[in-house]
């Protein structure tokens, strides 16, 4: 789905403010994850799911370093996720259904810590991004 100028600037600027803390802001994502979808947690049987251990922050980091990858190719999310779709398809064997609910929470994150900036346009244009992303991700299941 294509983005237009204004969708474009709320992407890159929310994500210009959270590259910085995406660590704690994706451990954040992971505890609201787990506490509001349990079954989620049954993929990370081999982590501390603590709220803000070490195992959070570093897996947190990964997939939102990976959406801030994201965030600079929205005309080729398909090539730029390519090798993550498969990873989760075929070998970690993720069920489709569970990028909506981690995507539903970093937005929920992302306006938490970033109210100011979190307009009613900004939140459109990441839900659309997000569900771009997820779609995605779970394109290699079709
Ligand atoms: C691993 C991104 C959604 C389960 C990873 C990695 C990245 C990533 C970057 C590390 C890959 C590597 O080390 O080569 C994402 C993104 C997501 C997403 C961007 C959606 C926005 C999910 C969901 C689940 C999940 C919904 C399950 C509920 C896993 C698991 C691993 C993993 C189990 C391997 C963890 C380990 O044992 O090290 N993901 N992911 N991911 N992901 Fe995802």
């Amino acid at each position: 789905m294509p983005f237009n100028a204004k969708e474009r600037e709320d992407i890159a600027h929310i994500w210009g403010k959270a590259c910085g803390q995406a660590e704690a802001l994706g451990a954040e994502v992971f505890d609201r994850l787990f506490k509001s979808c349990p079954a989620t947690k049954t993929y990370f049987s081999k982590f501390n799911l603590e709220a803000g251990s070490a195992d959070l922050k570093r897996q947190g980091g990964k997939i939102l370093n990976a959406v801030g990858v994201a965030t600079k190719h929205l005309d080729d999310l398909d090539s730029a996720f390519s090798q993550l779709s498969e990873l989760h398809a075929f070998k970690l064997r993720v069920d489709p259904g569970n990028f909506d609910l981690l995507c539903h929470n970093i937005l929920v994150v992302l306006a938490i810590h970033f109210p100011e900036d979190f307009t009613p346009a900004a939140h459109s244009a990441w839900d659309k991004f997000l569900a771009s992303v997820s779609v995605t991700l779970c394109s290699k299941y079709r």
